[in-house]
């Protein structure tokens, strides 16, 4: 399958690395200005983006879970480009706080964590970039939800909590933003090769977790990238507010 990008600046959140640095790299060899955000690792940052190659691409540090920090990134965007074409709605937080072992401060700080970085942060991030597309008549967000906000996260419940709300959130919005042209796109993965999900399939339980899926693996970054470049190609407008699932049929939901 092979995507045309050009002309279009595709801003992706958590950028460089994971399932979206494997996104960003898709993009920029499909012709498209990548924007990678990443929160603190500069160093890193900056080598993801020599490995986009050529292109009008560039790194910012955001932390989505900071409602000012968005506010003065899309200032220093509109600075620099004059349009947003896609956004990529992908980073994210996992952390484990089991209802049960965790002490009430660690669990509150979680909750606010993850919600703030799963959550409110994808919809600071949509509240600007719709604004954007509306003025350009035309734009396409893709939010990256997970498995987890329909089989349960028994380990990290904020988490399944935050994806499912992010559903809710990126439906309401395909509603309201479809009049203007404006789609929006949920694709919800299991589990993925990436360092978010290392410790636990690389762990004891790391077998019985790909032997969920009948392929008897996980996804691999470059999968979900794929499916995000799908969605944000031309054509797909119409499948606005569904969600996609991406988990080698491990949970197959009705
Ligand atoms: N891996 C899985 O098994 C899996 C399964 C289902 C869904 N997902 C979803 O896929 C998305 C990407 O995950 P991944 O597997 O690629 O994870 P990852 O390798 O841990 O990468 C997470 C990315 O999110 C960024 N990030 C986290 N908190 C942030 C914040 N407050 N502000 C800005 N950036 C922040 C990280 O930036 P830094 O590098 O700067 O920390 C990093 O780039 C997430 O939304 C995740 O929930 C993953």
């Amino acid at each position: 399958m092979t995507f045309d990008f050009t002309n279009k600046n595709v801003l992706i959140t958590g950028g460089t690395r994971g399932i979206g640095l494997a996104a960003s790299k898709l993009f920029a060899a499909s012709g498209g200005n990548v924007i990678m955000t990443y929160r603190s690792d500069r160093t890193s940052a900056e080598s993801a983006l020599k490995e986009l190659g050529n292109g009008n691409h560039s790194i910012f540090q955001l932390d989505v879970s900071n409602a000012a920090a968005i506010k003065h990134f899309f200032s220093a965007y509109t600075a620099k480009y004059n349009k947003l074409d896609i956004l990529v709605n992908n980073a994210g937080v996992y952390l484990e706080h089991k209802i049960l072992e965790t002490d009430y401060e660690a669990w509150q700080h979680n909750w606010e964590q993850t919600i703030a970085a799963n959550l409110t942060g994808p919809a600071n991030m949509c509240y600007f970039a719709a604004r954007l597309m509306r003025e350009a008549g035309t734009g396409k967000i893709i939010n990256i939800s997970s498995r987890g906000a329909f089989r349960g996260e028994p380990e990290h419940p904020a988490y399944g909590a935050s994806k499912a709300g992010l559903n809710a959130m990126s439906q309401s919005l395909a509603i309201a933003l479809a009049p203007h042209n404006i789609s929006v796109h949920i694709i919800a993965p299991g589990f993925v090769e990436t360092e978010m999900a290392a410790e636990i399939l690389n762990g004891p339980i790391g077998q019985s977790i790909k032997s969920q899926s009948g392929f008897n693996r996980v996804a691999k970054p470059e999968e979900v990238a794929r499916l995000i470049a799908v969605y944000a190609s031309e054509g797909l407008e119409f499948t606005s507010g569904g969600i996609v699932d991406i988990n080698g049929a491990s949970y197959l939901r009705s």
